[in-house]
């Protein structure tokens, strides 16, 4: 072999290695695979990935990125459903978002659950059952929100900050789907219902795929946004996150064991219908993209069931 054919041939295995972008999808075959997503020229969003190297193993544990390549006709959430056993949502954590929805600047990270089967994935509609549609005097207040996500890789239990990103598999894009009718006008009092109001199933998209932190060392840095009907309604940067990455990942694991597969919805910036004086709420057809810079976009429709 020549030697600068050699070259090209180490460092395209050197590149094979180092790009992770780990994506579940449907292929041609109709059978499922983790891959490693192939991007298209000119773009790094994984949704408009059509191919991806196929995974061997498991990607929260010892995996291989093989040679063979697959056609992604369907994008899956990046795991499934299952293997994700929590699913932490921080809120108030940008002080633009505070101060449109006139909140005080929390000390502490604030968090809440959403059950897994909230999760959904970059492209499936959101399910709006009729109790969260509107009804007489009761009005649906639908919300969106894009939030970078966390995917944990390993065990972590009373870590430090600087030891946090050792236990982070990537991070991914999420929307934190949220109905303000049940969150705040039938549970805002003595405190907001953020379990009714964003916990519904399907109210949970995320994807495209979980960029690495070798791709994304520093998450701290990111453009986020959020589009409805192709218009931009939120457009901010992961930098203006009050409690970051590291703080949270190290908060959340004081006395919790945080688990391979367990996601954190990291919050939200400002932008969002509560803090509009003229909110348009989102309803039945309307189409929710979400994205991140470097790792892509979930683009989901509300639909009435
Ligand atoms: C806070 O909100 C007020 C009124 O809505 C606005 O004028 C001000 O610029 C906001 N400050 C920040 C940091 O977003
Ligand atoms: C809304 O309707 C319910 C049931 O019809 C009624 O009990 C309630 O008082 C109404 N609330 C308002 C604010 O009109
Ligand atoms: C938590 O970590 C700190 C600092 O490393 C250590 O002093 C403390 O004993 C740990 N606590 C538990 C419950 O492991
Ligand atoms: C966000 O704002 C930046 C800077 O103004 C702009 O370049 C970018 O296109 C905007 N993004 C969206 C999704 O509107």
């Amino acid at each position: 072999m020549h030697i600068t054919v050699f070259f090209a041939f180490l460092a395209s295995l050197l590149l094979a290695v180092e790009a992770q972008r780990f994506v579940r999808f449907i292929s041609t075959d109709k059978r499922e695979y983790y891959g490693d997503a192939i991007l298209p020229s000119g773009t790094k969003d994984a949704a408009k990935s059509t191919r991806a190297r196929v995974i061997r193993g498991d990607i929260l544990g010892d995996f291989t990125i093989t040679r063979e390549v697959k056609a992604i006709k369907k994008l899956l959430a990046p795991l499934p459903n299952e293997r994700v056993r929590t699913v932490r949502c921080v809120g108030l954590n940008y002080v633009a978002h505070i101060n449109e929805t006139g909140q005080v600047i929390p000390q502490w990270p604030i968090l809440f659950f959403k059950p897994w089967t909230a999760l959904n994935t970059p492209s499936d509609p959101i399910p709006v059952t009729e109790g969260y549609q509107t009804q007489g005097n009761f009005t649906s207040k639908m919300d969106y929100e894009t939030e970078l996500v966390i995917v944990i890789k390993k065990k972590a239990f009373n870590i430090s900050d600087e030891e946090a990103l050792d236990h982070v598999l990537g991070y991914t894009v999420g929307h934190d789907v949220s109905h303000r009718g049940w969150q705040i006008d039938r549970g805002g009092l003595p405190q907001p219902q953020f379990s009714m109001g964003k916990g519904a199933d399907g109210w949970a998209p995320w994807g495209p795929a979980i960029v690495s932190t070798s791709i994304i060392p520093d998450p701290q840095v990111l453009n986020i946004w959020t589009k409805v009907n192709g218009v931009t309604q939120q457009n901010s940067s992961t930098a203006n996150m009050i409690f970051g990455v590291k703080h949270l990942v190290s908060f959340f694991s004081m006395g919790t064991t945080l688990l391979p597969g367990d996601v954190i919805f990291t919050g939200t910036p400002s932008g969002v219908n509560l803090g509009k004086v003229d909110p348009v709420w989102l309803t039945d057809g309307d189409v929710v993209e979400v994205g991140l810079e470097n790792v892509g976009t979930c683009t989901n429709t509300i639909k009435y069931t």
